[in-house]
This record gives structure tokens, sequence and C-alpha cells, in this order.
């Protein structure tokens, strides 16, 4: 059996998925639910500075993007950091680290950017045996017009410093959660790093407007008539969160440095392609509001199979796997040449990829042949481009097959060559060209 045990900045959880900071962490309730449910840890919602609690709308406070089917594919929110007392939160949070001893607790925090706010708090959240902090740098509304979450999250000299404060005057472990509203994150992931972070947990929600209420003419969701910008999360952030994660993992300054990831993880299979792309363990939030705790049992027992399966015993024997593969795009084999086939018994002939191809791409498949509707690939205009696969509806029906070294690409008329060509030294490159002139 496949050991999910997780061991991330020396705290250590029976399996790598942790519930992310977020309504389902906000309260013991919730948090004893989750860990019955088998949940490996949870960072605890937001706290705020001593004094009255934040307030929330109290309308709508979500907005959502659905499938045709009504899936639910992104979930929008104006929520901002706890609304509940500190007070009430440290105490429930050391009773449940106390009932719970192997589960990790980790601290969200967000204050003020000043050091005596972050000095004040720590000892706090220390006593009450919380495994590690989670810095929420993150939180695009509502909090960052205040000067915290994400307005802090962009500016990486103040990322470095609150940073460097927390490593002052705690001994706990500090995560540093980073927003994706931003260009390039490698700037912050390096900031924390500078600050002397123990890790990065990404991403925050996204900066968004989910839809326009057309009848009052105002951003969903509307709270009486008028609508804010929002947090974007849930499986339509997780290409957004593997690249961010992925580009922290392969960055010469950062290497090495414990990833927490976080964004649209629904499914085992999400969870592990994280790890694959450098995450030391993962955080769910919108997929438990959605199904609820009881998600996290697939969770574990897809990991562990699909580990069986293919022997991988631990979860080193997967995290970073992936990430020597992710290249710049210069450096791809120009040389690796594939073309799409079209399964004919399990075509529907429902003609997506020829109206795709045909109308805007390369004119490479067939619709008629011999009177009778007939979709097939013309492998002399195929670029192997991949549009038709990702339109059509039948899983499987087409796929992309590699031609082998020394057969005829009919496109070109050349012979396939097996040696690797990258575009640094490709004669279409014109910097290519220059240096051999
Ligand atoms: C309603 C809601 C409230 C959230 N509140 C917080 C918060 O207080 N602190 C925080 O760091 N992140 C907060 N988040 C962000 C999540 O922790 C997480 O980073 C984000 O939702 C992406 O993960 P997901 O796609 O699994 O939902 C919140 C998300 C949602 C949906």
């Amino acid at each position: 059996m496949a050991d999910l045990r997780n061991n991330f900045v020396g705290i250590k959880s029976p399996n790598p998925f942790w519930l992310a900071s977020a309504p389902p962490t906000d309260k013991a309730y919730n948090v004893e639910r989750a860990f019955k449910a088998g949940w490996g840890g949870v960072v605890w919602k937001t706290l705020g500075e001593e004094g009255p609690p934040v307030v929330n709308v109290n309308g709508p406070r979500y907005g959502a993007i659905w499938g045709a089917d009504r899936r639910l594919l992104g979930l929008n929110n104006i929520e901002l950091i706890t609304d509940r007392d500190l007070y009430t939160n440290l105490r429930e949070m050391k009773q449940v680290k106390m009932n719970w001893p192997d589960r990790a607790l980790i601290a969200s925090i967000m204050v003020p950017c000043e050091e005596q706010a972050w000095k004040a708090i720590l000892p706090l959240v220390e006593e009450t045996g919380a495994d590690g902090i989670e810095l929420n740098f993150g939180c695009p509304h509502g909090m960052s017009e205040r000067g915290m979450g994400s307005a802090v999250g962009q500016v990486p000299e103040y990322i470095e410093m609150v940073v460097r404060w927390c490593k002052q005057y705690t001994r706990m472990p500090v995560i540093t959660k980073l927003t994706p509203n931003i260009t390039d994150i490698r700037k912050p992931a390096r900031a924390a790093k500078a600050g002397g972070t123990d890790a990065v947990s990404l991403i925050n929600t996204i900066n968004s407007i989910v839809s326009v209420d057309l009848d009052n003419f105002a951003p969903n969701p509307t709270v009486g008539g008028k609508g804010s910008h929002g947090g974007y999360c849930g499986p339509a952030v997780k290409p957004i969160a593997l690249n961010m994660v992925a580009e922290i993992a392969r960055d010469a300054e950062t290497y090495g440095l414990p990833i927490s990831g976080i964004g649209g993880v629904t499914t085992w299979r999400d969870a592990a392609e994280f790890l694959a792309l450098g995450a030391g363990n993962v955080q769910v939030c919108t997929a438990a509001m959605t199904y609820g705790f009881k998600i996290v049992e697939e969770m574990i027992t897809g990991l562990s199979d699909w580990m069986d399966e293919k022997g991988h015993r631990t979860l080193d024997d997967v995290i970073a796997r992936a990430v020597p593969n992710v290249s710049d795009w210069q450096y791809l084999n120009l040389n690796y040449i594939a073309k799409a086939k079209i399964d004919q018994d399990a075509c529907i002939k429902c003609g997506r990829c020829y109206i795709a191809c045909e109308d805007t791409s390369h004119q490479a498949i067939t619709n008629m042949v011999d009177g009778a509707r007939h979709f097939e690939v013309m492998d002399e205009e195929c670029v192997g481009c991949n549009l038709c696969v990702s339109v059509c509806p039948v899983e499987n029906c087409i796929t992309m097959e590699e031609l082998p070294a020394g057969s005829l690409d009919k496109r070109t008329g050349k012979i396939v060559d097996p040696n690797y060509a990258n575009w640094t030294t490709h004669p279409n490159n014109p910097m290519a060209r220059q240096a051999a002139e």
C-alpha cells in the first residue's frame, strides 16, 4: 500500500490533503467534521487583529460559472477574512489541536502591514499549539482596499519585510500564501524566500467579475443593486495555479522551496498533478464547498490506488517528478511530428472536427468521401495541432499519433529525423540563421 504520510516543512499529516483557509475551516464544528472525514490538515480561516471583527455583506457573496451539465466550474466570492472574534477562534483552535494531535492545524493570519501588529498576534497563535502559520497576502477584495491581503502580496518588498518579522517573532514554520493577481509569480516567491519563509502556498483567488445581471445592469453577486469584483477559484483556475506552481518549482532562485499547491483541486488526479509539478502537498476549498467533506475519501483512495499501480511507494516518488519536463518554448523538439487519427468505429459523425479544421485551421479533415459523410485526417495537410482532439465530443475518438523516426512526413515531404532539434538551432529561427551566416 502506498504511504500517503506527508511531512511539509516539518508539519506532519496522515495525507497530503489539507483544507484551505476559507468557510470550511472557519470554526471548530466544521474542522472537527473535516478531520472525522479524513482530511490530513486544515488552514484555519484567516484571523485578523484584535478588535471588532470584520463585517461581511448580508446578501449574496458568491457568483458562479457552470458547465452545460450545471457542474460548478468556477466560484467567485466577495467574502472577507473571519468575521468571528479572534479569541473565540484561538480557543477553538487550541481545543481542536488537542483533540486531533496527528492532524496539521495551520493558522492563517492577516493583520496590518505594521511590525507591532504581527508581533502582537504571533504569540497568541503560538499558544494554541498550531503547527504553523500561513500569511494571507492574497485576498483580492475588501481587505486589499484596507492595505492588506493582495495589496501586500503585490509588493515583493512588503512580503519580504513581513516574512522577516514573522520569522523573528515566532518559532512556528511560516508559509507565505501568494496572490495570483500579479504578472510574474516568481517575484513574490523570491521575496518570500529572501525574508526567510519556510514555504509558499498558492494560489489565492483571482480578481474577477463572473457575470452581469442584465436586468439590473450590475455585476453578480449583486448586493442592493451593486456588485464588486471578487475572488475566482474552483476547477476553472487550476491551469493558472499549476503554471504558477511550476514557475516557482523550476526557478533557479526558489528551487527547492517547499510549495503547498492550491487552486481547483477536485480529484486525486488534480492533486497528483500539483505534486508532480513540485507541490509538497495540496489545499482544497471549492471542491469541499461543492461536494462536502467526504470528497477527501475519493482523493485518498484514488491517489493511493494510482501510486500502487505505478509503483510509487511514498509521496517523494511523485513530488516534482514533472518539473524537469517543464520547458521554455525554445527548447521544444521541432523534429517531433504527430498527426491526428480518427477512430472510425468511435466517430459519431458530428462533423465538429471538420468544421473546426476547415474554418479555422489547416483544412486537413475530409467531410464527404464518395458521397457519404466521412471524417478522416489528411496527413499531407495535418500539422498535428490537436484542435480536433480538443473539440471532439467523444473521448479518445481522435488521438495524436507520433510519426516514428525514419518515416515520411507527407506534409513536408521530409523523413522524420530522430535527432533532437530545438528553436535555438532551427533554420527558421532568424537568430540561428544569422549566426550560421
Ligand atoms: C468563500 C471563500 C473564502 C475564502 N477565504 C479565504 C481566507 O479567509 N483566507 C485565505 O487565505 N484564502 C481564502 N480563500 C481562498 C482559498 O483558500 C483558496 O486559496 C482558493 O479558493 C483556491 O482554492 P480552490 O480552487 O480549491 O477553491 C477563500 C475562498 C473562498 C471561496
